[in-house]
Formats: C-alpha cells, structure tokens, sequence
C-alpha cells in the first residue's frame, strides 16, 4: 500500500509538476536577477578589445579550452592552490591561454552590480560571443545558467584539447567526445581567422614534418620561407604569428581561403583540407560563402556552449573566479 501511494505521488508530481525539474540553459537566466549582467560583460570587454585587439582572440579559446575540460564550468580559471592543480599549467594553455585579467575585471564589475550572481562559466561564454562581435563575425544568443566547478583537471586539459600536430582522425575523435560533429569542427576551427600562434606550435612543419627533413609538402613554400625566417631550426618558440595572415584581426573566412591556397599556420588547420574528402568540402564551402560559415559558426558555439554544464544544485556561482568559495 505505502509503495503505492508513494508511485503515485511521484508519478503525480511528474506529470502535473508546475516547474521544471530538468535543468537546461537560456538566454533569459539573469533577466530577473541581474538585467544588467550582458551589458557589463560587454562594456569591459569592448575596453579590453580596443586597448589590443587579439584580445578577442583570446577571450574566444578560452571559452573553448573551458568547454573540452569537464565541460563549460570555469574550471580553466582556477588557480592552482590546496587541492586545485591548475589547468594554465596543461601543455594547451601554459605560455598561451590568456585574457584572465580582463575575465576578473568582468567578474568584479559583476560581483558590485549582482553579488555571486553570474557564474564565471556565464561570463566566459558571453566574453566569447562579444568578442566575436566585436571582430566582426557574428552574433548570437548566449544560453545561461551555467555553474562554476570546484574542481580543475589538468590531464583534461591535456588529453581532450585537441593539439595542432594531432591526425585528423585524432581531433575528429575529441570533438565527438564532446558531442561535436565535423561540420562544428570545421566551423569552429573558423576561429583562427583571429589571433596568433607561436612559432613552437607549427615548427615542425617548417623543417622536418615527416622526419625526413623536409617540410610539409601540403604548406606553400614561399609561405613557409617566410615563415622560417621569424621562426628559426631552434629558439624564438614564443615568437607570434597570425593564424590568417590575411586579415588577421578580422572575423572573417579568409582562414578557409588560405587553407586552400597551402596556407593554413596549423596543421590541424591545413589537414581540413587534405586528410578528409568530408572535410574539404566544407571547407570549400565556407571558403565560397562567408554567410554560410558564420551562421554555422554561430550555431556551434551555441552547441559548444552546452558541453556538460553544471546546473541547479550543482557546483556554485564563484565569488572570485580563480578561486573556489571558501578559500
Ligand atoms: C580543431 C582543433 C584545434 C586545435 C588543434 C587548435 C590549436 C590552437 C593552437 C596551437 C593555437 C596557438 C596556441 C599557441 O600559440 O600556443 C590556437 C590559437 C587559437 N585558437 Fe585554436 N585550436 C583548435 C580549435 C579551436 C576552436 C574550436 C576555437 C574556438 C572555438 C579556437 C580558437 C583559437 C583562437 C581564437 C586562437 C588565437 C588565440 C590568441 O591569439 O590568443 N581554436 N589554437
Ligand atoms: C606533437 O607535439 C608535441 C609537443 O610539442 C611533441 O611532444 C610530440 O612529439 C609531437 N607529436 C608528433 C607526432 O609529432
Ligand atoms: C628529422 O626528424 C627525424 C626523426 O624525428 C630525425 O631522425 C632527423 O635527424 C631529423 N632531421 C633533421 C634534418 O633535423
């Protein structure tokens, strides 16, 4: 009889239940309890922007680093301290992930209008979105409610973050991991038509990529002579070039157009277009029509986005974003 009645009630607040249990993102999360939150965010980082302008850049990877790792939840932001080892410290961000400052700046300004309000995972995806915007490219609808980790992974960062010198099928592999399928792939690797990239990232390519001392064959080699001569046999590994030479500061699709002229930086940025018939095409296409690749990319970065949040009781809306409350 009890378990009956207990069926029943469980099956009534189920179905008649006036909210919902499930726990999803939307756009609207803060309207009631910090209007002001996306118009903060884009102020600093418009600031942020004006004073560097691959600061975009590097506000868009770090959404993207965050998300591969334990999914969207700010863990990339902690600092190591007690039982946190940092993420900054993984092979993927040490002496490249930056931005955290302008990441603090955001959260302090958001921590006087809203106190522990705006999760640091919210603030990454809107700082992403803006930065976008603030490029050129596109703009979309963030969805929120993402909650903030107390934890970090560093052999995360290491292992699901794909590497520039991967396979094909190696960074295919992670991105299906994450619930992303080659057409998000090849969008989002749309990224780098902004930003830089240092010399120890693509060396490789430039004097022995197969071990025979040669260079990539699949790299133009006046592209690549120019590029040896700011990135030497050996030394010089923090030196910084555009991942699309062309309009390096602006979102655009020339990323796609040098890729098919050899001259992609990466080479899991050239093998898009010479590893996979699937791949190639796409990469014509968004090469062909700019439309085309910036409503694609939008609609991934939503997708993106969505990587395992933690919501409702799950994890908590960090005071400061390097730290865990309590600490
Ligand atoms: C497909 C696999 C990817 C690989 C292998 C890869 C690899 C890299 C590497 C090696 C760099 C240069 C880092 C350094 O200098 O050490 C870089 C920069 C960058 N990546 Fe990716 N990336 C990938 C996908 C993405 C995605 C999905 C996004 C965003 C959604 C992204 C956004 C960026 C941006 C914007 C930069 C420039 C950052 C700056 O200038 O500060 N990348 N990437
Ligand atoms: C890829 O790059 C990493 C880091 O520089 C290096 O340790 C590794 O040997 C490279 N792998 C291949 C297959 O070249
Ligand atoms: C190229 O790399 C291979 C294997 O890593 C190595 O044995 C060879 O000595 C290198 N050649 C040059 C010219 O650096």
């Amino acid at each position: 009889m009890a378990v009956s009645i207990s069926f029943v009630m469980v099956f009534s607040v189920l179905v008649f239940a006036p909210v919902c249990f499930c726990h999803y993102l939307y756009p609207q999360f803060y309207e009631y309890t910090c209007p002001q939150a996306q118009e903060i965010v884009q102020s600093v980082v418009a600031k942020a922007v004006a004073r560097e302008a691959r600061m975009a850049a590097s506000l868009l990877r770090l959404h993207f680093h965050d998300c591969f790792v334990k999914g969207c939840d700010g863990s990339i932001l902690l600092d190591s301290s007690g039982t946190i080892i940092s993420e900054k410290g993984a092979l993927p961000n040490k002496n490249s992930a930056r931005g955290f400052e302008v990441i603090d700046e955001i959260k302090s300004e958001l921590e006087k209008a809203c106190p522990q309000t705006i999760s640091c995972a919210d603030i990454l995806a809107l700082a992403a979105r803006d930065s976008t915007v603030l490029a050129g490219g596109p703009s979309w609808e963030v969805p929120l409610g993402r909650r903030d980790s107390t934890g970090a992974s560093l052999s995360g960062s290491n292992n699901n973050i794909p590497a520039p010198n991967n396979t094909l099928p190696t960074i295919i592999t992670k991105f299906k991991l994450k619930g992303l399928d080659l057409v998000d792939l090849v969008a989002l690797s749309g990224s780098h038509t902004i930003g830089l990239a240092r010399c120890t990232v693509f060396r490789q390519r430039l004097y022995n990529q197969s071990g025979n001392g040669q260079p990539d064959p699949t790299l133009d080699q006046s592209y690549a002579a120019q590029l040896r001569s700011g990135c030497p046999r050996s030394g010089g590994d923090n030196n910084l070039f555009p991942l699309d030479f062309i309009t390096p500061t602006k979102f655009d699709n020339y990323y796609f157009k040098n890729i098919i002229e050899s001259k992609g930086l990466l080479s899991s940025d050239q093998i898009l277009f010479t590893k996979s018939e699937e791949t190639m095409k796409l990469v014509k296409q968004y090469a062909e029509n700019n439309d085309l690749f910036i409503e694609q990319f939008a609609k991934s970065m939503v997708k993106m986005g969505n990587i395992s949040p933690l919501t409702g009781p799950r994890g908590e809306i960090r005071k400061n974003c390097r730290r865990i409350n309590g600490y």
